[in-house]
């Protein structure tokens, strides 16, 4: 692809949202507009979803995991973990902060642990609907019957990484697993009416470009509502610890063509960025980005949510985290939003 093609891939992306596989895998290597690249996915970001930045209070509220990623800290044979689990009064608590903060939204995220059963989660999820907060959940793939469950008790969201489309890639990374089950929890979610979050994880061993712009075309296939993508981290503790990781720029390309092919969805600003980054958030704010998801977990269980090394704010306060990202946003000339954030669909 010459020069002038790749200019005018930027373009063609910019304003129909639409882009080939090999157009998308052009644009992923280039390396010499990657400004104008930026630039355009910060104007459709503009455009379709305005300057407000979004903010959901993140609750982990349990690092016990069933499941073995081999790329996560929180999997189950990484016996360095102390494992720990917030009681519904602990989680409560943290919601009813996380309303004082002004977070409109709580993400309530862990792994997939068991403990909590459907009634313990119903139960949660409708005392925290009763504070007016949006819900999202981010607790791992389950029956349809109990995401059925979940939502009629009032959960708005629910997140769940594809992690990657490459089907062969991804049961070899998370043994046991089933590429086609998460596709149907996907589904099924989408089909229960929540806003469907997914996103992958960039520069996990094995993963080509090609397969980078598969995921973007499969967000658009699944038409999400909200995409999480973030630089794979290698973590000690794993099998992966000797694995090189994914890098700041090239996820948030991958980020930065999603929202010039997902114009309207929401994206966050992701933590693994500012993990690689310390303007890692801001610059992903100007990449595309209009959504942070500041942590409001309390006291020691911050430290104790180790998915990948230098994750940030462990030793803050969620007091402290609000006023930061406050500053950061304020600090570009964007503005905190204050309403609930769906996702507003636009042609
Ligand atoms: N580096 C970056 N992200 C990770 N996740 C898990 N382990 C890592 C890591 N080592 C991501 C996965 C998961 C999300 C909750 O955290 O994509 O879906
Ligand atoms: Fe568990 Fe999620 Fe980590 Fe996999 S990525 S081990 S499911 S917490
Ligand atoms: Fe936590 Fe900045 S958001 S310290």
């Amino acid at each position: 692809t010459d020069k002038k093609d790749i200019l005018a891939l930027i373009e063609k992306a910019e304003t129909t949202h639409e882009l080939t596989k090999d157009e998308i895998v052009a644009l992923l290597i280039d390396t010499e507009y990657e400004a104008e690249f930026f630039a355009a996915a910060d104007r459709v970001r503009r455009m379709y979803v305005g300057d407000e930045v979004h903010l959901r209070g993140l609750i982990e509220f349990s690092n016990t995991c069933k499941q073995n990623c081999l790329y996560c800290g929180l999997r189950r044979d990484n016996k360095k973990v102390n494992r720990y689990r917030l009681g519904p009064e602990t989680i409560l608590d943290f919601a009813t902060k996380a309303k004082s903060y002004g977070y409109r939204t709580v993400v309530l995220q862990s792994g997939e642990d068991e403990w909590f059963d459907v009634a313990a989660m119903v139960d949660i999820i409708k005392k925290i609907k009763e504070l007016g907060l949006a819900i999202t959940l981010s607790v791992g793939e389950k029956p349809r019957e109990v995401y059925q469950a979940y939502r009629d008790a009032g959960a708005d969201r629910y997140l769940l990484r594809i992690e990657t489309t490459d089907k062969a890639l991804y049961e070899k990374l998370d043994p046991g697993m089933s590429w086609d089950n998460r596709v149907k929890c996907l589904q099924d979610i989408k089909e229960l009416g929540f806003e469907l979050g997914t996103g992958s994880l960039v520069g996990i061993p094995g993963q080509t470009i090609e397969s980078l712009a598969d995921d973007v075309l499969f967000f658009k296939s699944m038409d999400a509502d909200m995409i999480g993508v973030g630089p794979f981290i290698p973590n000690p503790d794993t099998p992966l610890a000797k694995e090189a990781g994914g890098t700041f720029e090239l996820s948030t390309k991958v980020m930065a063509m999603t929202r010039l092919l997902l114009p309207d969805i929401n994206i966050p600003a992701t933590t693994a960025m500012e993990s690689l980054n310390p303007q890692g958030r801001v610059l992903a704010l100007q990449r595309g980005a209009n959504v942070v998801m500041p942590n409001v977990t309390e006291g020691e269980y911050r430290q104790l949510y180790l998915l990948y090394p230098g994750k940030i704010c462990i030793n803050d306060t969620p007091a402290h985290c609000r006023s930061c990202i406050t500053g950061k946003i304020q600090g570009i000339g964007r503005k905190v939003a204050e309403t609930h954030g769906f996702r507003v669909k636009r042609a």
